[in-house]
C-alpha cells in the first residue's frame, strides 16, 4: 500500500527533475533561506539544526557550508533520499545525524533544544490537527530567539482542498513541460492522495497562538511559500 513517502522511496529522480527545472521555485526559496541564514546564522557561534522531512538535503545543503555546524539532525522516511543526504552532508562530520524516522517523533532524537528548526515541503502531508501538534513540539524544542523556517505549499484562504488540488494539477499540466506522462501521473496520484495543505490563515493564526512571531512570509507564486518565525 502506498503512503506519503512512496513516491520519494521509489521515484526520487522525478522529484529531482522538479528541482532542476525549478517547477516548485526551489531557486527563489533557496535564496530566501540564504538571506535568513546571513541575517541570523552568522550571529551564532555554532548552528544546531533540525530538518524535518530532510529528503536528500535540497535546498539547504549547499547553504550550510560557510557556517560552523555543531549538529545537523535530519529525519525522513525515504531511505534513498537519506543515502544521498549522507553523501552531501558528509562535510559536517561527527555532527551529522540522519534518521529514517517519522518527523512527528523528532523529540526522541534531540538531547537539547536547537537554534534552527527547518522543514521544506513535508508538513503539508499531515492533517491540520497533526500540523498544530508538530508546530507546538517545534516551539518547545527551539531555543529562545531561535528560528523556525518552513517552506511549504499552502492554500489561499478561499480555496477548498479540492479547488487547490485542481488548480495545482492544472499548473503542473500547463507548465511542468519536461515531465513525462508517467511522471505527471505519479505526481497527480501523490498530490491527490497525500497532500493536505493548510490555508495561509490557519498557518499564521496557529503559529501565533502557539507563541511564534512572524519575521518573514514570501511566496514566489500562489502555491509555494516561505515563512521565517522566531520564538
Ligand atoms: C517533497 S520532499 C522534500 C524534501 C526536501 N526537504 C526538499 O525540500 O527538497 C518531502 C519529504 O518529506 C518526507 N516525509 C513525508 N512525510 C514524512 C514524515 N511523516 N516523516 C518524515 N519524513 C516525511 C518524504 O519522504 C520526502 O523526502
Amino acid at each position: 500500500m502506498s503512503n506519503s513517502t512512496t513516491i520519494f522511496e521509489n521515484s526520487w529522480s522525478v522529484y529531482q527533475l522538479l528541482i532542476e527545472e525549478n517547477y516548485m521555485h526551489h531557486a527563489e526559496l533557496r535564496s530566501l533561506l540564504d538571506s535568513s541564514f546571513k541575517n541570523f546564522a552568522t550571529k551564532l557561534e555554532a548552528l544546531r539544526i533540525l530538518d524535518l522531512g530532510c529528503g536528500d538535503g535540497e535546498p539547504i545543503c549547499s547553504l550550510l557550508k560557510p557556517y560552523n555546524i555543531s549538529s545537523y539532525i535530519g529525519l525522513d522516511l525515504a531511505q534513498p533520499a537519506l543515502n544521498i543526504a549522507a553523501e552531501r552532508f558528509a562535510f559536517i562530520g561527527n555532527g551529522l545525524h540522519l534518521y529514517n524516522a517519522n518527523m512527528e517523533s523528532f523529540e526522541q532524537y534531540l538531547d537539547e533544544p536547537v537554534n534552527i528548526i527547518y522543514s521544506s515541503f513535508a508538513i503539508h502531508h499531515l492533517q491540520d490537527e497533526a500540523k498544530y501538534a508538530l508546530w507546538t513540539k517545534i516551539y518547545n524544542n527551539l531555543e529562545n530567539e531561535g528560528r523556525f523556517i518552513m517552506i511549504d505549499v499552502a492554500r489561499e484562504n478561499k480555496a477548498s482542498r479540492s479547488q487547490y488540488l485542481s488548480d495545482y494539477i492544472d499548473n503542473c499540466i500547463n507548465t511542468w513541460n519536461k515531465l513525462s506522462k508517467e511522471g505527471l501521473d505519479l505526481i497527480n496520484d501523490h498530490i491527490s492522495n497525500f497532500d493536505f495543505p493548510a490555508t495561509q490563515t490557519f498557518i499564521k493564526e496557529s503559529l501565533e497562538e502557539i507563541g511564534f512571531t512572524l519575521i518573514k512570509h514570501e511566496h514566489p507564486d500562489q502555491f509555494h511559500h516561505f515563512w521565517e518565525w522566531t520564538k
